[in-house]
């Protein structure tokens, strides 16, 4: 006999944050210690892409799952488990009160997932995967959530996912309510309000990162006093002070507000215990080239910032510039890293570019 299909296929883009999210304060409800801000990028760059499968009137055990990750079968994370008993919960509900709809509560679910990118890089792969999960098991399942009902669905996922189900530059405020409803995310301002910003992501290394940012995160809570003076007395500022660069669109404030949350959020890392190392040799080489860069240009165009660096739990920089200047940026890595970024062999080009003069 035909077995039954329903199935619904997803894609969802990375989100790579200026003001970064690192702690939480409850791990249950995935609620973080500070606010953040992310940019969605493009469909088309880098992506998740996900399948989910319910199998009707097939052999299968109930409220089984099974999962593959680029091709190769795994297992079911813990949250992961725990946002499909939940999206499985509203289901319930919804078959309780229509009789005339569907049993899929508690069939088996297949999931395929693939990443056009390295996976678990630091390079945002799980805000991606777990935000098109959510809103392919919402389709599969015929739930008929609205975008912000998934996307706090993807947070138990993956805190950043929740930022991934909307495009453009996008808030995920912190909230102050136990149960977690005002946690959540909110487009600050759509995909087209700045038309020419861009974003380059430079891979330094594409392996797997060494310490996940669940178990990172956890430590740093536990033990860095700059974790807590970040969380009082530094975003909330930064927040309100990146919403207003983005309504203006002033490059400068917006460059100069990314680099320095990258760089305290990597200062947190350091002063976790034991610390946390998340940029190598190849990431620092790239923060001098952006900043004596940035110094060369101002003096021709005038301008403070050029290019604005960021990185997550990872050594890839994520470069946030505007389209005009992408060129001759590509142009500037490229002979600075005449080998790729991961090879990491600058030499002479320092000279070249009159930037070991500065
Ligand atoms: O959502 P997670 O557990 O992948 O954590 C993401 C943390 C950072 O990428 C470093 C920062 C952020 O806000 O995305």
């Amino acid at each position: 006999a035909n077995a039954r299909i329903y199935e619904a296929t997803a894609s969802a883009p990375v989100n790579i944050a200026v003001i970064k999210y690192w702690g939480k304060r409850s791990e249950a409800l995935m609620l973080p210690t500070n606010s953040s801000l992310s940019l969605t990028l493009d469909q088309d760059q880098l992506q998740s892409k996900t399948t989910v499968r319910v199998v009707v009137d097939a052999d299968g055990k109930e409220n089984d799952a099974a999962l593959w990750l680029n091709g190769n079968r795994e297992k079911l994370s813990g949250r992961v488990t725990a946002l499909l008993a939940r999206m499985r919960a509203l289901r319930v509900t919804k078959e309780a009160k229509d009789a005339s709809i569907p049993r899929l509560a508690s069939k088996p679910l297949l999931i395929a997932s693939v990443n056009n990118f390295p996976t678990a890089a630091g390079l945002a792969s799980s805000a991606s995967g777990l935000a098109c999960l959510a809103f392919a098991v919402n389709a599969a399942l015929q739930l008929e959530l609205p975008p912000a009902d998934i996307s706090a669905l993807a947070r138990l996922g993956s805190g950043s996912a929740c930022r991934s189900l909307f495009g453009g530059f996008v808030a995920w405020d912190m909230g102050s309510k136990p149960d977690g409803s005002d946690s959540v995310a909110r487009q600050v301002a759509s995909e087209t309000h700045w038309p020419n910003m861009c974003a380059l992501i430079l891979v330094a290394s594409a392996t797997q990162k060494e310490m996940p940012s669940t178990a990172g995160m956890q430590t740093t809570v536990e033990t860095s006093p700059l974790l807590q003076h970040r969380i009082q007395a530094v975003v909330p500022d930064r927040m309100a002070a990146i919403e207003k660069a983005i309504a203006a669109r002033d490059f400068d404030s917006f460059a100069e507000i990314t680099m320095r949350d990258s760089n305290q959020f990597h200062a947190v890392c350091l002063d976790t215990f034991p610390p946390i190392f998340y940029l190598n040799h190849v990431s620092h080489r790239v923060i001098s080239l952006i900043t004596m860069y940035n110094q060369v240009k101002s003096k021709s165009n005038g301008r403070k910032y050029t290019v604005a660096y960021t990185f997550d739990a990872g050594p890839n920089a994520v470069l946030y510039l505007l389209k005009e200047d992408v060129a001759e940026v590509l142009r500037l890595v490229n002979s600075y890293f005449p080998n790729g970024v991961d090879a990491a062999s600058s030499s002479a080009v320092d000279e070249y570019y009159g930037l070991s003069k500065q």
